[in-house]
């Protein structure tokens, strides 16, 4: 027997309902701020990928889906989303156009993780890209759209939040936490080699030993220059004004090497050790990063396994017909009528004839509004037998007026 591979999963219904709903909340939230959807192809170039997550990353050096295909070319399957928009945002010449232009995407990502709960090497995101606005009132309106969301689907959050800086102040920065991390001894063998690629990764260790070590590093918020601090204390003033609670943490990174500025995740407290539900933040070098003109940009993206153990889904509803026959010489006319009502309700049918009872059990089942049964009586008056499942309330009517 062949199974799914590990780490990847079949989602059927009522999960398959619940990835649905979300999708559909999101969507509905994301286009109310002004965002459109965009399809990337689920496989890109490899070099995509290095240029923009980076080569220091956990995600590009340990965990691509990466291989040489039959026209020799180096592609992966995409393991984040912002990398493929900001590809097309280029490829479509946005960036020469200028003005703001915003998207958001859903669709399966690929990392090579070590499987977990809450952490698969399949996965869905939904997220949202926003280019052309430098103000940082466009992280604000972000933070907020994904408040937005998280209310609409019922999922309690906590969110950190933080200021990476920008070229005029991350090098200076760097080079102080350099120095500081020259006088550690004893990091682990991830430490050693982010102290060389990207020394602020170091932050954001998970190894006990190295969080004792690193507890007086350097913060990045205490050397942000005045544009950057400015900005983050705007984005502190207008979460504070909109009620959204927040927890500065200097030591938030991410994962991934395009940020700058503003950096946040979002938290539950409910799904175990895989707790971040969505992350994002300003990437205002990366499509110059990629050959494009230089233009501002800011997003996220949320894991949509994580939000299905935490959503709460409206209570469903009993919807549509079942229509079944009680004897064989209804069927034909059955089938028509199923055909018929098709083309503007949800119906379900059975091509058995079978007893009342048996149809009533299979239409409570399928928890449909209505059970339509149509038997010798029902054929030789032309009509059929209809009961409400919700009120009980049990009528024949003409077959012309179902
Ligand atoms: P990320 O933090 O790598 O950011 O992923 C976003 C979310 O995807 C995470 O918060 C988590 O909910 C979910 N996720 C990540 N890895 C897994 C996994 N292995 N299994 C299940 N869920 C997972 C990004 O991907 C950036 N592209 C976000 C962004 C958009 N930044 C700016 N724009």
């Amino acid at each position: 027997m062949i199974n799914a591979l590990r780490g990847m999963k079949d989602t059927l219904s009522p999960q398959s309902e619940i990835y649905q709903y979300i999708i559909a909340t999101c969507t509905r939230i994301a286009q109310n701020y002004g965002f459109s959807f965009m399809e990337t192809p689920i496989l890109e170039e490899t070099a995509l990928f290095k240029r923009s997550v980076g080569e220091s990353s956990d995600i590009v050096g340990k965990e691509m889906y990466q291989f040489i295909d039959k026209g020799e070319n180096d592609v992966c399957l995409r393991p984040e989303g912002t990398a493929g928009i900001v590809r097309a945002f280029i490829q479509q010449k946005f960036d020469k156009a200028g003005g703001n232009r915003r998207f958001f995407y859903h669709g399966p990502m690929f990392r090579y993780e070590r499987p977990q709960k809450g952490r698969l090497r399949q996965f869905h995101q939904f997220g949202a890209e926003s280019f052309g606005e430098g103000d940082v009132r466009e992280d604000a309106t972000i933070i907020l759209m994904l408040k937005a969301m998280f209310e609409a689907l019922g999922i309690g959050f906590t969110l950190e939040i933080n200021s990476l800086g920008c070229p005029a102040c991350m090098p200076q920065y760097r080079t102080t936490l350099v120095k500081f991390l020259e006088t550690r001894e004893g990091l682990c063998e991830d430490c050693e080699r982010r102290k060389l690629t990207n020394p602020i990764r170091v932050l954001d260790c998970k190894n006990e030993h190295c969080k004792t070590l690193l507890a007086d590093a350097p913060l990045i918020t205490e050397h942000l220059c005045i544009t950057c601090k400015d900005d983050f204390t705007t984005l502190k003033r207008i979460l504070d004004q909109f009620g959204v609670s927040y927890l500065v943490n200097p030591k938030l990174v991410r994962g991934l090497d395009y940020y700058s500025k503003t950096a946040f995740e979002f938290v539950s407290s409910e799904i175990g050790a895989q707790s971040a539900i969505a992350g994002g933040g300003r990437y205002d070098r990366l499509v110059e990063f990629l050959d494009g003109k230089s233009t501002p940009a800011v997003g996220f993206a949320m894991g949509i396994e994580r939000l299905m153990e935490l959503v709460k889904m409206p209570e469903i509803e009993r919807e549509g017909y079942y229509i079944g026959a009680l004897c064989d010489e209804a069927l034909d006319v059955v089938f028509e009528l199923v055909d018929r009502k098709r083309k503007t309700e949800k119906v379900l049918t059975d091509y058995d004839a079978k007893s009342l009872k048996n149809h009533l059990k299979i239409a409570d089942k399928n928890f449909v509004k209505f059970c339509v049964c149509i038997g010798e009586d029902e054929l030789s008056k032309q009509s059929v037998w209809i009961k409400d499942l919700v009120s009980k309330e049990e009528k024949i009517i003409n077959i012309a007026h179902f």
